[in-house]
């Protein structure tokens, strides 16, 4: 039996953990915390308190205090991979590279390799790599690859750092994860890096398509609908058509409602299978996850209509003198001239580029450019 004064901390803590949930629910973590921090005051075990007191001081930037909290959940609830994972993120901020790698390799381990702890050591790996430099992460790599053979992810991140010059394209296992995982704040993390690449592709549409309407546009690696959306708002009649590998992403796009049909597939495996000839087909940051574009290029040409346009954006490969190069981020760089050899090969005759920046990364500017190319 309870006595009175148990009775009266319970409905304490119901009352508390309900207002500083409401308080967190809306992003308002100083409030939070501090009704957190009463709830331990009378039962400093209180899991649910201790959880949300932890990602609450994560999400308020203060790393110092939410690492306390977490090392304290970690040695609570060792079986929980999200404390490691936080716990990664938290050292790498920290500067404490080797911990952060040894962090985000536990919480793969201890959730039997579930996709969101691969991305996140994925992501780790990337990062600590453009810091310290590959040697120090390659011993990471390799144990990644040889624990997860079969891993999408896994094998993308041992051919971006072991095999770059080997590798002609992603694993579409490695981008439907790494996309899935981000979908619901792509939107506003490219807005933040000024992400432009949308809007552009919209504009040149217009500019060679003015005088034409229903056009029949497909938009190749369509993620939230970002390009389609900017194309209807200065076309409205035009009829989109999306395909993209991640599901969630094809939610994003799915809900703005202005595409004639979206299709999960690989690119490639659409371009092949479809029956369809287009108007126009747009990639908008797409052709940055293919290395070689010769078979992509040659699809594209096969599914336009005679006259018809692909228009698309690549980030430039000013690293060095290759026509493609695999970067850490995993993501490929293009030279403009292969880029233009290759559509002149496969037989589209009016070509036009122009250097633009597409976004930034980090204070950086991303070199890019814009290509049309009429059938
Ligand atoms: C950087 S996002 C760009 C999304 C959109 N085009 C935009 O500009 O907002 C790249 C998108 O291409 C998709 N993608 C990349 N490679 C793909 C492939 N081989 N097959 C299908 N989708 C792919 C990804 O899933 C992701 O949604």
């Amino acid at each position: 039996m309870l006595n009175i004064k148990q009775k009266f901390h319970n409905f304490m803590i119901n009352h508390w953990l309900k207002v500083a949930n409401n308080f967190y629910s809306v992003h308002n973590y100083d409030r939070a915390i501090k009704f957190y921090g009463k709830i331990l005051y009378l039962d400093n075990k209180n899991y649910a308190a201790n959880c949300n007191l932890a990602t609450a001081y994560f999400l308020n930037n203060d790393y110092q205090k939410a690492q306390t909290y977490f090392e304290y959940l970690q040695k609570a609830d060792s079986q929980n991979p999200w404390w490691q994972t936080y716990l990664s993120q938290i050292y790498q901020k920290q500067k404490s590279y080797r911990k952060a790698l040894n962090a985000a390799w536990s919480s793969v381990k201890i959730s039997h390799g579930a996709g969101e702890h691969q991305v996140n050591l994925a992501y780790a790996l990337y990062e600590i790599a453009e810091i310290k430099g590959v040697d120090f992460i390659l011993d990471m790599v390799q144990k990644f690859y040889q624990n997860y053979p079969d891993s999408g992810v896994a094998q993308q991140c041992y051919n971006t750092f072991f095999h770059p010059q080997k590798t002609a394209i992603c694993n579409s296992e490695y981008i439907e994860k790494i996309f899935d995982i981000f979908a619901p704040e792509f939107e506003t993390t490219l807005n933040r890096l000024h992400y432009n690449s949308p809007q552009m592709i919209a504009h040149y549409l217009a500019a060679v398509c003015h005088n034409r309407s229903n056009l029949q546009v497909l938009d190749l690696g369509c993620g939230t609908g970002m390009c389609g959306a900017n194309i209807k708002q200065i076309m409205p009649q035009t009829v989109l058509w999306g395909v993209d590998i991640s599901s969630q992403m094809l939610v994003e796009a799915g809900a703005k409602k202005i595409y004639n049909q979206l299709v999960k597939n690989d690119i490639i495996s659409y371009l092949k299978i479809s029956k369809f000839q287009f108007d126009v087909i747009v990639a908008s940051d797409v052709l940055t996850y293919f290395g070689v574009l010769d078979e992509v290029i040659a699809l594209v040409f096969s599914r336009l209509k005679k006259n018809g346009i692909f228009i698309f954006t690549i980030s430039q490969n000013n690293l060095n003198r290759q026509s493609y190069f695999l970067t850490l981020s995993s993501r490929f760089v293009h030279r403009f001239s292969y880029v233009e050899k290759t559509l002149k090969k496969v037989g589209f005759s009016h070509i036009e580029n122009h250097k633009k920046i597409i976004r930034k990364e980090g204070k950086k500017d991303v070199n890019g450019g814009i290509f049309v190319a009429v059938k």
